[in-house]
């Protein structure tokens, strides 16, 4: 395979397009600083899944054992605070503007493909700035770097937070004044607007997925569904193509040179 004809595949492929979509996982981030789960050095390798990516798991971790989780916690604050969207991201927004692009499903919640511009964007594990009532359910989003700094302030002690305090973090549901929690999908929990990505996928003429490792479900089917609806899929990831069985054209760079390439081979199409 010689990359610049795969790039130019792609370009083709997404020229001739009117309602493409993608669907992103965190590699799509990486190159923004923040960490993906399962690469080398990745969250799931500094934090157990079942002590910190379900609500039950890290309710009893920051209670029994706070210390275990501060630190990845911090660094998790510090990375998302410095995060800005990057070329990939910015790729997506211009792919909507020339009209080939329609929606981004994106399991990431770092916001970074709306801040880069994209308007209609679907967040299946949700939103870690969008914070919802646990008592009457309405939910509003905070700018993110203002509630990581409002987060960080409040986390003075460097080790040791009684979980109290990490449910005074949050601010309060401006419309009853419960407690609230960020709007985020853990393990175990209903995924976010299922119908409507799965509806996107069948929909599009051009399924792109970009930096996910394929292993959680239902986001991982999209690809499968939009190949098996009549799309054509384009798959962007340096390391592995989890959607080999029904990728037309598979790009083995980051996300960021990747689409920043194919971008601008759309445009001489
Ligand atoms: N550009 C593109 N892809 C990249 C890059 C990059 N710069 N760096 C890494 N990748 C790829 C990796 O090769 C890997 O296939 O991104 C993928 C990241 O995979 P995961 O870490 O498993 O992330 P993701 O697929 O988004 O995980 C899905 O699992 O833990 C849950 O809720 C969490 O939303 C997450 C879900
Ligand atoms: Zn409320």
């Amino acid at each position: 395979m010689i990359l610049g004809q795969e790039i130019l595949r792609a370009a083709k492929i997404l020229a001739e397009a009117e309602n493409a979509a993608a669907s992103c996982g965190a590699g799509i981030s990486a190159e923004s600083g923040i960490p993906t789960f399962r690469d080398p050095g990745g969250v799931w390798e500094r934090a157990d899944p079942a002590e910190m990516g379900t609500s039950e798991g890290l309710i009893a971790t920051l209670k029994t054992n706070p210390q275990k989780l501060l630190p990845v916690f911090r660094d998790l604050l510090d990375t998302f605070e410095q995060a800005e969207p990057n070329p990939a991201h910015f790729a997506l927004r211009h792919l909507e503007q020339m009209g080939i692009l329609k929606t981004v499903v994106t399991q990431n919640i770092d916001n970074l493909q709306q801040e880069a511009g994209s308007t209609d964007v679907i967040e299946v594990h949700g939103n870690g700035f969008r914070m919802r009532c646990l008592k009457c359910g309405r939910s509003k989003c905070y700018p993110r770097k203002d509630m990581i700094r409002r987060i960080k302030e409040k986390i003075q002690a460097p080790d040791s937070v009684a979980f109290s305090d990490i449910v005074e973090l949050m601010p309060k549901c401006e419309e009853c004044g419960s407690v609230t929690r960020p709007d985020v999908v853990m393990f175990g929990e209903a995924v976010k607007d299922i119908p409507k990505s799965f509806e996107a996928a069948r929909k599009c003429d051009v399924m792109l997925a970009i930096g996910t490792s394929g292993v959680v479900y239902p986001a991982a089917y999209l690809p499968f569904e939009a190949k098996e609806a009549g799309a054509r899929v384009i798959v962007v990831n340096p390391n592995e193509n989890a959607f080999h069985r029904v990728s037309d054209v598979y790009i083995p760079l980051k996300a960021a040179e990747a689409m920043d390439q194919i971008v601008k081979a759309v445009k001489e199409q």
